[in-house]
């Protein structure tokens, strides 16, 4: 286990444009993976992305498992996204609540594409190809914007809707991206 310490907004190196991966299946691939998912499971969070833990490279990690406790909740496949590729399907938007582990204890209204096609590669360099809605489709546009320096609060359109999560969802425990 190597559970990392997550950036927090604030840190520059959020902000910045991540390098794609050139070779995959390295020794040097699979312990950033390890430890990715090992602090995101430590942090039960939704996602993380390399950049969360100061590496800049075009890596995420996501995955939702359905909770009995909001069984409404979409589930979203466990996945590792490398150098990915976030096309729309159409210009529908969708707003919805988001966290970010790099923003902790906030949650905010975002607007997303509710529709997208997704494609990027695999540990091993093989191909992932999927077309997915709502909070699936949610979930990626949020990891992948970490790539290129944005984080979630810089899409924010009401200000309204932004604020701590003790406040806004008492008693509930989200989970964060
Ligand atoms: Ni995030």
């Amino acid at each position: 286990m190597s559970i990392k310490p997550v950036l927090r907004m604030g840190d520059e190196r959020l902000l910045q444009r991540a390098e794609p991966v050139r070779e995959f299946s390295t020794p040097a691939l699979r312990d950033l993976l390890v430890d990715m998912n090992d602090t995101m499971q430590a942090l039960n969070g939704a996602g993380l992305a390399a950049p969360q833990i100061g590496v800049g490279l075009r890596v995420v990690i996501f995955g939702v498992q359905s909770n009995s406790r909001y069984p409404d909740a979409d589930s979203v496949p466990q996945t590792i996204l490398i150098n990915p590729i976030i096309t729309p399907i159409d210009e529908q938007i969708e707003e919805g609540w988001e966290g970010c582990l790099s923003v902790p204890g906030l949650r905010g209204v975002v607007p997303r594409y509710l529709n997208i096609r997704y494609q990027g590669c695999d540990e091993n360099g093989g191909l992932i190809d999927r077309t997915v809605s709502g909070f699936h489709a949610r979930v990626v546009q949020h990891e992948c914007d970490h790539l290129d320096g944005i984080l979630y609060p810089m899409r924010i359109r009401d200000f309204s809707k932004f604020g701590f999560t003790e406040e806004l969802f008492p008693g509930q425990d989200l989970q964060d991206e």
